[in-house]
């Protein structure tokens, strides 16, 4: 099968297409035939090793510490289970399914073995895989950051509201009945407001929190914003969200009520709830570009440039 490895740390020219042998899979796993898989900022940072400040040893530990442990590179995919293994009961071959593997890595690639309890779940035949795949970065973290935490009519500022995870969270902020502004470049002004944003600030003339504007939730996706700047923009209970924060503010998060932080975690609950939202209408697929898996260099050059409007797929058919 076709494949993305990954020999080292660094640059886009790190990887390679390779033909490696297929996976069988082992008990209580399924094998995927991937149609789609995509490639997000989280497979660029780990693939050039740019973590939060703070865990750069404890990632070096999980990750492999001088080389990648982990051979082929992706999280995401979407595809089909050609073949499941002893005792798997929630799938069986001819399976659509989405999902991700996470840090366990290896949905760059023709096939994939998951075990059936992980981020795994069937889709209808109505969802093409591109769109599917698509939808699970941004989807994962949106809601994974927001739920529970918007009320109706909530103000909510999202930094960062036409990339990946912006996009889902403008979204996914609007169907909770939020009054969502959304921040980002004047070029994708008309995309942000398309997928449902009530305002947009374009940063490149406007600093929000120079407005006199307060909100009730404020998520940063890009990583510029802090807790001392945006004091001052957040109503009484607001509460700022920051997903690129390093050690210290996380530790820092611990006796802040109004600060959150940390890392978006996977679930196959977070998964049917991406599917719930697509299917009635109200969380749409943002793709920006599609790339051959033979193309993953330039793929993984595009999304480096941090200027990507919502997702990347890679075709794998
Ligand atoms: N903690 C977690 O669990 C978690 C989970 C997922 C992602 N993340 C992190 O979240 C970050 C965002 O991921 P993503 O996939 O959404 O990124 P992305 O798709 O590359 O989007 C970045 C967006 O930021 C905008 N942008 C760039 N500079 C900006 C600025 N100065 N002010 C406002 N907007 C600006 C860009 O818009 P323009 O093109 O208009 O400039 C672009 O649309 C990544 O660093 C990723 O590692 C963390």
């Amino acid at each position: 099968m076709k494949a993305v490895i990954w020999m080292a740390y660094g640059t886009p020219d790190v990887l390679e297409v390779h033909d490696l042998e297929e996976p069988t899979p082992k008990n209580h796993e399924v094998l995927v035939k991937i149609a789609s898989s995509a490639v997000t900022t989280g497979d660029c940072r780990m693939r050039r090793f740019d973590v939060p400040s703070g865990f750069w040893l404890p990632a070096r530990l999980a990750f492999g510490l001088f080389k990648p442990r982990k051979k082929i590179t992706g999280m995401d995919f979407s595809g089909e289970v050609v073949a499941v293994g002893k005792g798997v009961s929630l799938f069986k071959k001819g399976d659509r399914v989405f999902g991700t593997t996470g840090v366990a890595l290896g949905a760059n690639s023709e096939y994939t073995c998951i075990a059936e309890n992980k981020a795994l779940i069937k889709i209808p035949d109505s969802i093409s895989h591109t769109d599917a795949v698509s939808l699970i970065f941004g989807g994962i973290t949106a809601l994974y950051f927001l739920q529970g935490k918007i009320k109706q009519d909530s103000k909510v500022l999202i930094n960062g509201a036409s990339g990946s995870v912006g996009s889902s969270a403008v979204q996914v902020s609007k169907n909770y009945g939020a009054k969502v502004t959304g921040i980002c470049s004047g070029s994708n002004r008309e995309l942000v407001l398309s997928i449902g944003a009530d305002k947009v600030i374009d940063y490149t003339n406007n600093d929000f929190s120079d407005n006199g504007v307060v909100y009730d939730v404020i998520l940063d996706t890009v990583g510029n914003l802090s807790y001392a700047g945006c004091k001052r923009s957040l109503s009484k209970s607001g509460k700022l969200i920051l997903i690129n924060a390093g050690l210290g503010t996380i530790i820092s998060s611990l006796v802040k009520k109004n600060l959150i932080c940390g890392v978006a975690l996977e679930s196959k609950e977070l998964l049917q709830e991406i599917l719930r939202l697509y299917e009635t209408k109200r969380l749409k697929p943002v793709i920006d570009k599609v790339y051959s898996l033979e193309k993953i260099v330039e793929a993984h050059r595009y999304v480096d440039e941090g200027h990507k409007k919502g997702n990347v797929v890679l075709t794998i058919e």
